[in-house]
C-alpha cells in the first residue's frame, strides 16, 4: 500500500435481507482516498452512499471485500476509531446529545481516547468559528448553522486524517451552505485532513472535491478528477446526472432527469444494472455486466460510453 493511501475500499458488498430478498445496498464498491484529498460520492437516493459511510465507520458489517483504513482493516467500531475518521451527518442532531452542553459534545471524544488535556472545547470552537461563549449552551439554542459547526467540531477535535461529511449542508439555507463549505475548505488548509464527501448537490461537489465518484444502485459506475468527469462524462448515467442539475439559466424549468425509478435493490442484474433507464442501452448491455474501461486517472463501466463530444442525453 502507498504510503498516501488512506482509505481503500476493496469490493465491499453489504446486504440488507427483507421480505422478496435482500437489498444489496453495496454490491461491489471499490474506492480509494489518498491523504489530504477530497473524494465526492454522489447518486440519486438510496443508491448506497450512507451505507459506504457506515461500512467505513465500522458500523455496518460487510458480506464480503475489506476496507482497509490507515492500513488495518476495519472491523466494527473500537474506542479509537475517532482518532483516524470523524463523522459529519446532514442533521447534527444525530451527531450532538440534546441533553449535552455542545462544549461537552466537543470534548467527549478527546475524552474517550485518553486526550481531554489536548485541546479545550474553547480552542475548537475557534477553530470551526464559533463564539466560544457558546460551549455552555444546548444544541437547540444554537442556529442549524453554528449547530453544524459544533458537529464538525467535534468530528474534528481528535484531528483524524479522514472525516466523512454526509449531506453537511443539504438542511442548510443558501448563505449558510456556503460558509460551511468555506469552513471545511479551511479546515482541509489547515489540517491536511481528506474527505468523503457525500451530496446531492453537484455545485458543491464541484467546489470541494478533487475527485467524484458517481454511485448507481450500490456500484460505482464512473469515477475520475472532478473536472474530467463535470466536463466529458463518460458514463451514460453521470451524464444525466449532470443535465438534470438545476442551474442559474435553467431557473425557471424544472430539471427533467434524471426520469424514471431507480429499479428495486433486490433485483438480481444480470447485465448493467442502468440499463433500463440508459438510452445507449444495446443488447449486450441486457447480458453482460461491463467491466472498467480505464482512461488515464478516469474510470467507467460502460460498453456504450458518451461519445466526448455528444449533445445531452436524457434518461428514459
Ligand atoms: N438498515 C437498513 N435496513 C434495510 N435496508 C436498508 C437499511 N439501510 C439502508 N437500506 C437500504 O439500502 C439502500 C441504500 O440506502 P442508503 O441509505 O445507503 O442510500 P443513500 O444513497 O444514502 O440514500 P439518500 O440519498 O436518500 O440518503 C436503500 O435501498 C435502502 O432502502
Ligand atoms: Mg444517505
Amino acid at each position: 500500500m502507498s504510503d498516501s493511501l488512506l482509505l481503500d475500499v476493496q469490493d465491499a458488498h453489504v446486504e440488507f435481507p427483507g421480505h422478496g430478498g435482500a437489498v444489496r445496498a453495496l454490491d461491489g464498491v471499490s474506492l480509494q482516498v489518498h491523504r489530504g484529498e477530497t473524494v465526492a460520492v454522489v447518486g440519486e437516493s438510496g443508491c448506497g452512499k450512507t451505507t459506504l459511510a457506515r461500512a467505513v465507520l465500522g458500523l455496518q458489517g460487510l458480506k464480503g471485500g475489506r476496507i482497509v483504513l490507515e492500513g488495518a482493516e476495519v472491523h466494527g467500531t473500537t474506542r479509537h476509531m475517532a482518532e483516524h475518521v470523524g463523522m459529519v451527518w446532514q442533521d447534527p442532531y444525530a451527531s450532538l446529545n440534546p441533553r449535552w452542553r455542545v462544549g461537552r459534545s466537543v470534548q467527549e471524544p478527546m475524552q474517550l481516547a485518553g486526550r481531554r488535556a489536548e485541546r479545550s472545547s474553547v480552542a475548537v470552537f475557534e477553530e470551526v468559528g464559533l463564539d466560544p461563549k457558546f460551549v455552555d449552551r444546548y444544541p437547540h439554542q444554537l442556529s442549524g448553522g453554528q449547530r453544524q459547526r459544533v458537529a464538525i467540531g467535534r468530528a474534528l477535535a481528535l484531528k483524524p486524517p479522514l472525516v466523512i461529511c454526509d449531506e453537511p449542508t443539504a438542511a442548510l439555507d443558501l448563505s449558510v451552505r456556503a460558509q460551511i463549505l468555506n469552513l471545511l475548505k479551511d479546515v482541509q488548509t489547515a489540517t491536511g485532513c481528506s474527505f468523503l464527501y457525500i451530496s446531492h448537490d453537484l455545485t458543491t461537489v464541484r467546489f470541494l472535491a478533487d475527485r467524484v465518484a458517481v454511485m448507481y444502485l450500490g456500484r460505482i459506475v464512473e469515477e475520475g478528477p472532478t473536472e474530467r468527469i463535470f466536463s466529458e462524462p463518460r458514463h451514460p448515467y453521470t451524464k444525466a446526472l449532470l443535465d438534470s442539475a438545476p442551474s442559474l439559466e435553467r431557473l425557471m424549468h424544472l430539471p427533467e432527469a434524471p426520469a424514471g425509478e431507480i429499479p428495486d435493490p433486490r433485483t438480481k442484474f444480470q447485465g448493467c444494472r442502468f440499463a433500463s433507464r440508459c438510452p445507449n442501452r444495446g443488447e449486450v448491455c441486457l447480458v453482460n455486466d461491463p467491466a472498467a474501461t480505464v482512461e488515464g486517472d478516469r474510470r467507467f463501466y460502460c460498453h456504450f460510453p458518451v461519445a466526448q463530444d455528444s449533445a445531452t442525453i436524457k434518461i428514459t
